[in-house]
């Protein structure tokens, strides 16, 4: 009885101290990871983490941003079908650079050599001088890091995305493009067991790369009815770059207009491509115009926006619009 007592007061005693001595490798390494010595560090490191794996090997902790940016149009820059087709068969030299980028550091990038179908993936953008760079300034016991304030500046993403960085900087709008485009959620940088329980919850931007959706609040139509004309307006009003935006895809608004008399019967209909490789994308904030001669009797127009990606022929619907005489 006395015995196991006592053992058992040893294993309470061992559960503390392991306890207390966690809650100090917690404190340490989330508060002063100064203090903790290199040459400890440098039995925590894993040396294949630093020669540019493929993104497979990040996952192994960072499993839900490896999940996130799978899904993203970045992890087949190389791999699409559109692009294959776009490029020759892969054949341009220009077209490599961006599609399977060495390392971005805010200017057109170098095409690399090896492991180019993982598109654009975790090693060009992270990687430099042997660190991963990212917004924070921790300790990643695996591998060395370094706060780059670059990562939270639209100019990061501008390295590949000029025309868009071009256009949004022109509008002066403040919000950046991972506001948009990778918004912040509270969760933890890595899953692996243990690492897990050692690192505190941090803001996590989506690695999906999310595409952004267009609406009637986004995009804005007006109309107006003359004696032999129909004219209508599209503003851009929330989306500070242009509508749609676009480096060498082809991504397109279609705008349909049909025209019916009083017997419901369509007299007429017009259709309009707006599109950056048409030079008819909408700007941010600028009404464009369209006018319509009006050869019947009409008392009907209704009005539909399709939206069309760069990397495929479906036509997704933003609004339709019925606007009587
Ligand atoms: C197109 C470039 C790009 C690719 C590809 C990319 N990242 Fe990121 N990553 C960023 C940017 C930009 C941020 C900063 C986001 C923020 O916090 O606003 C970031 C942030 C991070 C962070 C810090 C947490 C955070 O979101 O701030 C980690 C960890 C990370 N990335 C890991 C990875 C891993 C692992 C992969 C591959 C599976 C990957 N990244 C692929 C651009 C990229
Ligand atoms: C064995 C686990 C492990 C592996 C594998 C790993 N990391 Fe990390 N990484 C971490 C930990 C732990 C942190 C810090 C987490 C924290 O403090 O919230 C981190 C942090 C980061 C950060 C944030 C840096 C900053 O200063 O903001 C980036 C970026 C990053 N890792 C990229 C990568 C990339 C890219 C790979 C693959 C080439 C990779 N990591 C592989 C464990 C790992
Ligand atoms: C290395 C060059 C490069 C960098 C850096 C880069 N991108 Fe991209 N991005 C691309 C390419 C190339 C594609 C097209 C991939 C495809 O669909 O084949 C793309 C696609 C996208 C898409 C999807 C567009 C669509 O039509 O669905 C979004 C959204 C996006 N990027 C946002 C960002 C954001 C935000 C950043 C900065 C955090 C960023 N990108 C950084 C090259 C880059
Ligand atoms: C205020 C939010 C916001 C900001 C800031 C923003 N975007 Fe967008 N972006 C959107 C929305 C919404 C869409 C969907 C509408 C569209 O297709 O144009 C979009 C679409 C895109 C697309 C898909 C192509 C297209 O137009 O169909 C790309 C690529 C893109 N943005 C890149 C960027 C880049 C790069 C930046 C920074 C220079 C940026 N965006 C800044 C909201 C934003
Ligand atoms: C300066 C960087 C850059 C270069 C160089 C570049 N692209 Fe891209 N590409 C992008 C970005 C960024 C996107 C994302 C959508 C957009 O802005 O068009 C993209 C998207 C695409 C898309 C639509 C997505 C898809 O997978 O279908 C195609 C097609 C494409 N590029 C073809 C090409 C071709 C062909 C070339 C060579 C003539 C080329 N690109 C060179 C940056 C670049």
């Amino acid at each position: 009885m006395k015995q196991s007592s006592r053992i058992f007061d040893l294993l309470v005693g061992l559960g503390l101290l392991g306890i207390s001595g966690l809650g100090l490798l917690y404190f340490l390494i989330n508060e002063r990871f100064e203090w903790i010595p290199e040459f400890a560090l440098e039995l925590a490191r894993d040396p294949q983490i630093l020669k540019r794996p493929k993104a497979e090997k990040c996952s192994e902790c960072h499993k839900n941003i490896f999940e996130a940016w799978k899904e993203s149009r970045h992890s087949i820059s190389w791999t699409s079908e559109t692009f294959i087709e776009a490029s020759e068969n892969r054949s341009k030299e220009k077209c490599l650079p961006c599609h399977i980028p060495q390392s971005v550091q805010g200017e057109k990038p170098e095409p690399r050599m090896d492991l180019r179908d993982e598109g654009i993936y975790c090693v060009s953008c992270h990687f430099i001088d042997n660190k991963m760079n990212g917004p924070y300034d921790l300790l990643a016991p695996p591998h060395p890091t370094y706060r780059n304030p670059d990562y939270v500046r639209s100019g990061f993403c501008g390295s590949c995305h000029q025309k868009t960085f071009k256009e949004w900087k022109a509008t002066k709008v403040e919000d950046t493009c991972q506001d948009c485009h990778m918004p912040r959620k509270k969760g933890r940088l890595t899953q692996k067991k243990g690492l897990n329980l050692l690192h505190k919850k941090r803001w996590v931007g989506d690695h999906r790369f999310l595409h952004g959706k267009i609406t009637e609040k986004d995009v804005i139509l007006e109309t107006g009815w003359e004696e032999k004309f129909f004219s209508l307006s599209l503003k851009n009003n929330t989306i500070p770059h242009f509508v749609p935006t676009a480096d060498n895809g082809d991504p397109r608004l279609y705008l349909y207009i049909q025209f019916f008399n009083d017997e419901e019967e369509e007299v007429d209909s017009a259709k309009e491509i707006i599109a950056p490789q048409q030079e008819t994308a909408l700007p941010y904030n600028k009404k464009i115009n369209f006018r319509y001669r009006l050869f019947d009797p009409v008392s009907k127009a209704v009005v539909e926006l399709k939206y069309q990606p760069a990397w495929s022929k479906d036509k997704q619907p933003v609004f339709s619009k019925a606007v009587t005489r």
